[in-house]
């Protein structure tokens, strides 16, 4: 069968993908939206039944938003608790502050703990932030909250009866948009720290109740900043390829 397509650069293209965490504040037109959401939903799915919503915010709904989640983050700043996760811990025990996902706040296994502190201090080394300096960390965390200055920020729910199969389908659909935001010169980030509070994107998004927030995703076109040359190690394959049986 002849190919209608060029997959020689593939490996290329898909490797230059990087997360985005400073951005300029250039807006970006609907159609370009829709474009990348389209490209988005060439994804497989289960039973093609794309289990997902999404909502855009952007403008004065991104701002509302962003308000609303740095406000509770500035609670939680108070908070006693070594890392982020531990402070909204604390503070959502204390002072009782709605959340949607305690999964996320739920301390790593000790299987994945090596990979994710390899990934937070060396971010950290690269934009100069010390592992001691505790409000420099708590101020680069904060710009979740600002979604890195990305001009819209796109909160990805997935529908509660698929379990496990709407989490796959929703992940599927997640990379084929950050690979086509990243072809068309924009950038992107995954956002897990802005699935806490559900409530706050509800306010602003008619919803189905059938639905949950899973993460957000921010875009925009990236800036010249420090942290925007962050390479993530990529593990070998070898790391991940179940052994045989002997
Ligand atoms: C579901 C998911 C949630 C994420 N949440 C965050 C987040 O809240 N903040 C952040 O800075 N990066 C977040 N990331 C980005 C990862 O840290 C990043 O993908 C990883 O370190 C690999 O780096 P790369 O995307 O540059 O290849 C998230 C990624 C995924 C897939």
């Amino acid at each position: 069968m002849t190919k209608d397509f060029d997959s020689n650069d593939f490996s290329s293209f898909v490797s230059s993908r990087r997360s985005t965490r400073d951005f300029q504040s250039t807006p970006i037109p609907d159609k370009l939206i829709e474009e990348i959401i389209a490209d988005g939903l060439t994804s497989p799915s289960w039973s093609n039944t794309r289990p997902f919503v999404v909502a855009v915010a952007k403008d004065d709904v991104r701002d509302r938003i962003s308000k609303e989640f740095l406000s509770r983050f500035e609670a939680i700043k108070s908070a006693r608790g070594e890392g982020f996760f531990a402070k909204i811990k604390a503070i959502l025990r204390r002072k009782g502050l709605p959340t949607s996902n305690w999964l996320i706040i739920r301390p790593y296994h000790k299987d994945l703990v090596p990979r994710s502190k390899r990934v937070g201090k060396e971010m950290l080394a690269h934009i100069g932030i010390e592992r001691g300096d505790k409000e420099g960390r708590d101020a680069f965390w904060a710009r979740n909250y600002e979604f890195f200055g990305a001009p819209v920020e796109m909160f990805v729910f997935t529908h509660k009866s698929l379990g496990k199969f709407a989490t796959s389908d929703a992940g599927l659909f997640m990379q084929n948009l950050m690979l086509s935001a990243h072809s068309k010169g924009l950038g992107t980030c995954a956002q897990g720290s802005v699935a806490v509070w559900e409530d706050v994107v509800r306010k602003e998004f008619s919803i189905s109740k059938k639905y949950s927030l899973l993460c957000g995703i921010c875009l925009g076109y990236p800036s010249e900043g420090k942290i925007n040359s962050f390479n993530a190690h990529r593990i070998a394959p070898s790391e991940i390829i179940a052994p045989v049986k002997k």
